[in-house]
């Protein structure tokens, strides 16, 4: 199986004013260790990535967006375009569910965010997974795959070879309810068995598969194990410096100096 490079990402959603994450930042750069086998990327509110862009350089730290607009230019007030973005992140999160369940984006805007990010040399994390009220009706692998298939379905076997899936069962994000290494293994091998039936085994092979939802310091060891997920997806816990360390340490696997 083909190496995957692994990505601990941490979401900061609509929590940080800039100053506040301008002292996160500043924490992460002291604690963080410099060769940990992972990418780690940060995702700040649209006001703040110029800055924290300039202040990540010359780190490891990398940076990413949170959402995009779906058009690439034009009167779309309040829009931010993958334009805007260009040179200051390498990610961007399309189809968060919190974008799908609060401001009803469905898999048409999501494809369509997917494709702008590829189309302009960005990676998309394309975000899936089911809510509480699937899962109790036995729907999870349903809607999650069929999430997919819709989502990516823009992109060519190449793209989403060097794209990111992010599975983030609803029912486990900011609820403190941690998805088990087996489940998000069970939902991360039934991704790539899609990916693999659609668009080849390259692509399959290539792909990384993130889980997101409550992620801790503990969890992250735990998901170490699961040989198809390449890396977590953190909310609330990256908000904590030294919580956020301490999963990209449980999840790295080499690490030896620190960094300042
Ligand atoms: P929590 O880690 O707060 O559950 O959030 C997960 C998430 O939505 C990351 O995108």
């Amino acid at each position: 199986m083909a190496k995957r490079k692994k990505i601990v990402m941490g979401n900061w959603k609509m929590n940080l004013t800039v100053p506040e994450s301008t002292v996160l930042l500043e924490k992460l750069k002291k604690e963080m260790p410099g060769n940990v086998s992972s990418e780690v990327v940060l995702l700040p509110t649209f006001v703040d990535i110029y800055r924290a862009a300039e202040e990540a350089k010359g780190t490891k730290l990398l940076l990413g967006a949170q959402n995009v607009a779906e058009e690439e230019k034009g009167a779309y007030t309040g829009e931010v375009s993958i334009l805007a973005l260009k040179g200051f992140v390498k990610y961007v999160l399309v189809g968060h569910s919190e974008r799908r369940n609060i401001f009803g984006e469905n898999d048409k805007v999501v494809a369509k965010k997917a494709e702008i990010v590829v189309r302009h040399d960005m990676v998309p994390v394309i975000c899936i997974g089911e809510t509480l009220h699937e899962r109790e009706d036995g729907l999870s692998k349903v809607v999650t795959l069929s999430q997919l298939e819709a989502s990516c379905k823009h992109l060519t076997g190449e793209e989403i070879a060097e794209s990111v899936i992010a599975y983030e069962p609803v029912w486990a994000i900011g609820t403190g309810q941690v998805c088990d290494e087996k489940e998000a293994e069970k939902m991360a091998a039934d991704i790539r068995g899609l990916i693999h039936s659609l668009y080849g085994e390259k692509a399959a092979e290539k792909v990384r598969i993130l889980y997101g939802g409550s992620v801790t310091g503990k969890s992250a060891k735990e998901m170490k194990a699961a040989k198809n997920i390449d890396g977590l997806l953190v909310g609330g816990a990256s908000l904590d410096h030294k919580e956020f360390t301490a999963i990209v340490k449980n999840y790295s696997s080499e690490i030896s100096v620190k960094k300042g």
